[in-house]
């Protein structure tokens, strides 16, 4: 089966209680946290294919019952897609807030859609580093240019490990190995 070009990767939302929040999905769905950031960022994961599916942010000021989520996120099949996405999302009159991200273990692109949910498309890079990690890309560079340059901002990163490695750590700790 061939890797589908787009599909449903992470979502993120604000939470009240940070530490009641996490206690709740581990027991329910049996995550484990992932990483955490200063700030009240808290990322959680039960599938190793991901660096996490939920990422919790601390400091929720909306009503507790109200529509709310901070953000999604699409997975896509290459480089070449996320340009396809960034070239329609530069296109389009209504959205805002574009930009072009990597996450070190990510190629990413944000923006608001007209109605100012936060939307993330982005590709895996074979790497691991500790997470939140945010630094701005070029897209119209070649793959190699994006490559050789994402390299060069991990190199002094301590955290940096392959990916493969990181994600047969969690299978292990998920039991899935
Ligand atoms: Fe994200």
């Amino acid at each position: 089966m061939t890797q589908p070009r787009v599909s449903l990767s992470h979502a993120g939302f604000h939470v009240f209680d940070m530490d009641k929040m996490i206690d709740f999905y581990v027991r329910v769905f049996g995550f484990k946290v992932t990483d955490r950031g200063e700030d009240h960022l808290v990322f959680l994961g039960a599938d190793p294919k991901d660096h996490h599916q939920l990422i919790m942010i601390g400091g929720r000021n909306t009503e507790k019952g109200a529509v709310h989520y901070g953000h999604m996120a699409f997975r896509v099949d290459s480089l070449d897609t996320l340009r396809e996405i960034y070239a329609n999302a530069k296109a389009e009159k209504e959205l805002t807030d574009l930009r072009t991200m990597t996450h070190g273990n990510a190629w990413s692109v944000y923006f608001q859609d007209p109605e100012g949910n936060t939307a993330e498309a982005f590709v895996d890079t074979p790497w691991y580093v500790q997470q939140p990690f945010l630094e701005p890309i070029d897209l119209d560079q070649s793959d190699e240019e994006i490559w050789k340059y994402t390299e060069e901002l991990l190199s002094k990163n301590e955290t940096l490990r392959p990916i493969e490695e990181w994600r047969k750590e969690l299978s292990e700790e998920l039991g899935l190995s």
